[in-house]
């Protein structure tokens, strides 16, 4: 496994990649990995001929109170776990080479932006869309895995490349929990023990839901309030928000059907914010 740090090498090496004819799968990551990001790279090798995992903790997708300074990193780490991996290269640039003195251009997904993490978190998707379009030219992938746990980012991220005609194919892997049901997240290195089971708020919140929708509830309302209630049941809990929303357009529903997600982002003890999200209804196999 190769590390390059330099986004000409990066580019350098994908198009030697691509005159040998072989395709090229990346994994866009911020790093400090779990079980989550690997199953991502054994995704993309199970379809590609060559993995690259992009590590970059991207500060643009960062607002001024964000955790951008304490966000967990630990690069020997992750190059232990990655060298595990059938991955060929971490591409891990530094910010100022990503991010050129003048820098400033943006890309931006409007409307989809705007719904469930862009309320609280106003800067969040321009940074993101912009890196990762970045991350597409210097890696030109045939194909990129993103996690369903940001179920907000994939869709955006699919708009992105449908609107502006990237030739990229994006696969979006399930959500990767703990036994005990937690979404496995970069960010559950801040619980403590503590606050560890509040954060299953969200997971057996999602659960309850699925289980009054399975027995014929299909207002939103009341399925909301018994959601509500059962996140608040957990001390040091604080919802951001607690949306059922159309899977494609992300816009809120009043009655649950098959294209019900429920989304959700809470606030574990004024520490971390965790977000975590599901269809409603069973989904047919695709
Ligand atoms: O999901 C993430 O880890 C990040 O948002 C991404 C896609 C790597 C862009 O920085």
């Amino acid at each position: 496994m190769e590390i390059i740090n330099k986004p000409q090498e990066m580019l350098a090496w994908s198009r030697q990649q691509a005159q040998q004819g072989k395709r090229v799968g990346l994994v866009p990551t911020m790093g400090f990995f779990h079980e989550g990001h690997l199953r991502l790279m054994r995704r993309a090798a199970s379809l590609c001929d060559r993995v690259v995992v992009s590590l970059f903790v991207n500060p643009t997708q960062f607002g001024p109170n964000e955790d951008l300074d304490r966000y967990p990193r630990d690069f020997e780490r992750d190059m232990a776990l990655v060298g595990q991996e059938p991955v060929d290269v971490v591409f891990a640039p530094t910010p100022d080479l990503m991010y050129l003195p003048g820098y400033q251009t943006e890309v931006s997904v409007k409307q989809l932006s705007t719904h469930l993490c862009g309320r609280s978190r106003p800067v969040h998707f321009a940074g993101v869309t912009t890196v990762v379009t970045k991350l597409f030219n210097i890696v030109q992938p045939n194909t990129a895995v993103f996690g369903e746990k940001d179920f907000q980012q994939l869709a955006i991220i699919r708009r992105m490349v449908a609107d502006l005609n990237i030739p990229v194919n994006i696969v979006g892997h399930p959500i990767v929990r703990e036994p005990d049901g937690l979404a496995m997240s970069s960010r559950n290195a801040y619980l403590d023990p503590a606050n560890r089971s509040a954060a299953l708020s969200l997971s057996t919140g999602l659960a309850k839901v699925r289980e009054a929708a399975a027995a014929g509830e299909r207002s939103v309302a009341a399925l909301a309030q018994m959601l509500e209630r059962h996140i608040h049941s957990f001390a040091g809990t604080k919802i951001d928000y607690a949306s059922f929303v159309d899977g494609d357009s992300l816009e809120a529903m009043e009655t649950v059907d098959d294209r019900t997600v429920l989304a959700m982002a809470v606030h574990i003890d004024g520490k971390v914010r965790l977000i975590d999200n599901g269809y409603v209804l069973p989904q047919q196999a695709a």
